[in-house]
């Protein structure tokens, strides 16, 4: 909008523009900018409150907060502290528009869409001489807090990056299982001795490890096998891969390679596991090798044997990254 299409309110029919007071006292515009700059302050302590948190209260420490109640502390001030900062950002932009920003009201007269390119110009110096007097180069205070309270709350979501975990393409070369491992139900916790299968039967398997109870969920989504019986003719593997399943019993990682769904569904008489995602489906006798649906590689087997105390265990680890595999791999 060009500055000649501006023209001072003079309608009769409103009432006389009321000029603030920080317009005409250079005491009560002072007052203002420290206010502005208190609440910019106010906003960067908020931010290294976020930070403190976030690093230095450990998760597991609770509150009592009156009206809420118990709370965790490390949650209620990550929540205070990213408030406190965008808050007050916002808070002392907004007071220091209505105090200290140019004051003027105009009339701004309609126009074609598209502005001239006289215009266009006339535009940019007036940003330029407009952004002068909202006074960011002389109002040093408010420059200096303003650019504290924006640096610092820039750090709030670099911050948050670290939550998103170890890369998917390291993560997954990693699970729980290594020889000697033993096998246990899920649900249940209970080991497996082979005669606890019968041909046809699928169990939900997870790594036995001292203290279920500590099992994170990052553990469970990569550790989960799905362990099926079959008569032992009906494999059609090579001699590497037959020599991982023990007596007609095979173990698969049940994370789908194509995203990563869980693949559960079990189809008896075909012998063919389905993930529910997006169809894929494994067949079993052939080593879980992709017959249908978008993934692009069998589900990993895990090698197993019976340990001397007639129990199902791993035989070595997984020799491949568990899970979805649209990222380059190493092996
Ligand atoms: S996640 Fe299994 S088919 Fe897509």
């Amino acid at each position: 909008m060009s500055n000649k299409e501006l023209e001072p309110l003079s309608d009769p029919g409103l009432p006389a523009h009321a000029h603030r007071k920080a317009d005409h006292d250079e005491a009560a515009a002072k007052r203002a900018e420290r206010q502005v700059a208190i609440l910019f302050m106010l906003s960067a302590l908020g931010t290294v409150l976020f930070i403190y948190s976030y690093i230095w209260i450990a998760q597991d420490i609770y509150v009592y907060v009156p009206i809420i109640g118990t709370s965790n502390a490390h949650q209620l001030f990550l929540g205070l502290g990213l408030t406190f900062s965008l808050f007050f950002i916002g808070a002392g932009a907004v007071h220091w528009a209505k105090t200290l920003m140019p004051d003027e009201e105009v009339i701004a007269q309609r126009h074609e869409m598209r502005s001239s390119d006289e215009d266009r110009a006339d535009l940019i110096a007036s940003v330029k001489e407009n952004a002068g007097a909202a006074g960011l180069g002389r109002r040093t205070l408010i420059k200096r807090t303003l650019g504290l309270s924006l640096g610092l709350v820039g750090l709030s979501p670099i911050l948050l990056l670290r939550d998103l975990g170890p890369l998917p393409s390291d993560d997954l070369t990693k699970t729980t299982w290594a020889e000697g491992v033993h096998l246990v139900t899920d649900p249940g916790n209970r080991r497996l001795r082979p005669e606890d299968l019968e041909v046809g039967a699928v169990a939900h398997i997870l790594p036995e490890i001292e203290n279920p109870a500590e099992r994170s969920l990052n553990d469970v989504a990569k550790d989960a096998v799905l362990l099926i019986r079959m008569r032992p003719e009906d494999f059609r593997l090579d001699a590497e891969k037959l020599s991982w399943t023990y007596q007609g019993i095979i173990a698969f990682s049940k994370i789908c390679s194509h995203m990563g769904c869980a693949v559960a569904l079990y189809e008896q008489q075909t012998k063919h596991l389905l993930c529910p995602c997006h169809q894929s489906t494994f067949d079993v006798p052939t080593g879980a090798k992709v017959i249908f649906g978008p993934s692009a590689r069998p589900l990993p087997q895990l090698a197993i044997k019976v340990s001397e105390e007639g129990y199902l265990v791993a035989a070595a680890p997984f020799n491949q990254p568990v899970g979805p595999s649209f990222w380059e791999r190493k092996k």
